[in-house]
Formats: structure tokens, C-alpha cells, sequence
């Protein structure tokens, strides 16, 4: 029971149902979504209809791949890494995957590339750092518009984020990021909880409408 299961479980999933993305990920830190919640992340995209993405928190490119195959051939993806040997990664994994015509990796912090982008964008997929998830929930509300999708990785962090004393500022983002959700007016939103291969953690989605919705 326990990770071994989730981790078995996740594999049964990959092999059967997701399409493989391949990248070139030597050298760096193994943060990137799992298979099955990279293929979530494809379907959702899909199912949105989205032609434009923003995505906060590149790595090696892994989820960027996944959301810019649900791209239509006029979509566009943007996609913000603080580390240039990351982004320099992502930019080599995308022309691999025949992707870099779609896909813009921009390098620098997030917080400084945000209000230089056009909006608007119809899914945005947070995942930097979690300290940050507050601010860049702002942004991703000043870049949308009724009914982008708001997708943040790794809002459950094992469990702690229900630990109102916690000190982990990764922790205190996300508690920081769920209440900015639920006082903001014109979002519905929700979190599910995950198990697999990346252990307990979760997403949090969000639908940006009208302050009626
Ligand atoms: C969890 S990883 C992203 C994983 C990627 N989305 C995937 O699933 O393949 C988080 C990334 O955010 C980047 N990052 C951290 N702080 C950042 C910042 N202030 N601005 C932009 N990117 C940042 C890190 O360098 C790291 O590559």
C-alpha cells in the first residue's frame, strides 16, 4: 500500500492511455508533472478549446509539451522560466518535439515577464514557486477572461496545507493562494487531491467568470 501502489498504479495508467512526451531532462531537478497529470493537463487544454497558454514555470519543457499538443496550429503557448540553462533545456526539448514554432520560452522571474505580456490568455498552468502563487494569481486574473481555466500544481504539499502555523514558504503561498481564491468574485474554483508517482500533493482549478457567476 502506500507510494508503492500509487507508483504502480500510475504506471498501469501511463502505459495504456498516454501518449509519450520525450525529453531531454539530464541534469535537472525531477519536478516536473507526472504522465498521467501531464496528459490531464493536454486534455484539459483540449477540452477548453484553448489557442492561447500561459504557463509559470517552465523546467525542461515536460508539461509545456503536453500543453501546446492540444494546440491549434494557430495557438500560441508562452511559457516563463526563471533558470536560462532550464529554458535553454525546454527551448532544445520543443524543437525536438516540433514544437518551438508554437512555443515561447521567456527567461527571467515570472513576476518581472507578467505585466509585459497581452492577454488574454484561455488556460494559464501555474507552476514556480509556490511562495509566489498569490501574485501570480493576480496576473493570471488581470490575463483572462470569462472562462480561462486557472490550473496550479502542487497545492496540497503532502497534506500541510492545512497547517495554519506552517512555516514552509512554499506551504504559506498556497494557503495564501486558496484564500485569494476564495474571496475573488469572479472565480469557481476547486482543488482535488492526487496520489502517484509524486507522491500525495494535488492541483487547484479555477474558472474565471463574470462577479455574478
Ligand atoms: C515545478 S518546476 C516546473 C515543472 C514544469 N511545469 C513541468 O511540469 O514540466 C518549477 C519551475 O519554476 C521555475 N521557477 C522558480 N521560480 C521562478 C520564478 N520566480 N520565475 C519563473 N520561474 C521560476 C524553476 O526554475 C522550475 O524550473
Amino acid at each position: 500500500m502506500g507510494q508503492e501502489l500509487w507508483t504502480a498504479v500510475d504506471r498501469y495508467v501511463t502505459d495504456l492511455l498516454v501518449d509519450p512526451v520525450d525529453v531531454e531532462g539530464d541534469g535537472l531537478p525531477p519536478h516536473e508533472v507526472s504522465p498521467p497529470q501531464g496528459m490531464l493537463l493536454e486534455l484539459l487544454a483540449r477540452a477548453a478549446g484553448a489557442r492561447r497558454i500561459l504557463e509559470i514555470g517552465t523546467l525542461g519543457g515536460y508539461s509545456t509539451i503536453f500543453l501546446a499538443r492540444a494546440l491549434p496550429e494557430d495557438g500560441r503557448l508562452v511559457t516563463l522560466e526563471l533558470d536560462p540553462a532550464y529554458a535553454e533545456r525546454a527551448r532544445a526539448n520543443l524543437e525536438r518535439a516540433g514544437l518551438a514554432g508554437v512555443v515561447e520560452v521567456i527567461t527571467g522571474p515570472a513576476l518581472d515577464a507578467l505585466p509585459t505580456l497581452d492577454g488574454p490568455f484561455d488556460l494559464v498552468f501555474i507552476d514556480a514557486d509556490k511562495r509566489s502563487n498569490p501574485e501570480y494569481l493576480r496576473h493570471a486574473l488581470a490575463l483572462s477572461r470569462p472562462g480561462t481555466l486557472i490550473v496550479a500544481d502542487n497545492v496540497i504539499r503532502g497534506g500541510a496545507v492545512v497547517n495554519a502555523g506552517e512555516k514552509d514558504p512554499a506551504v504559506r503561498g498556497v494557503r495564501a493562494f486558496f484564500e485569494a481564491l476564495a474571496a475573488e468574485p469572479r472565480v469557481r474554483a476547486t482543488a482535488i487531491q492526487t496520489v502517484g508517482v509524486k507522491g500525495h500533493d494535488g492541483f487547484a482549478l479555477a474558472v474565471v467568470g463574470s462577479p455574478a457567476a
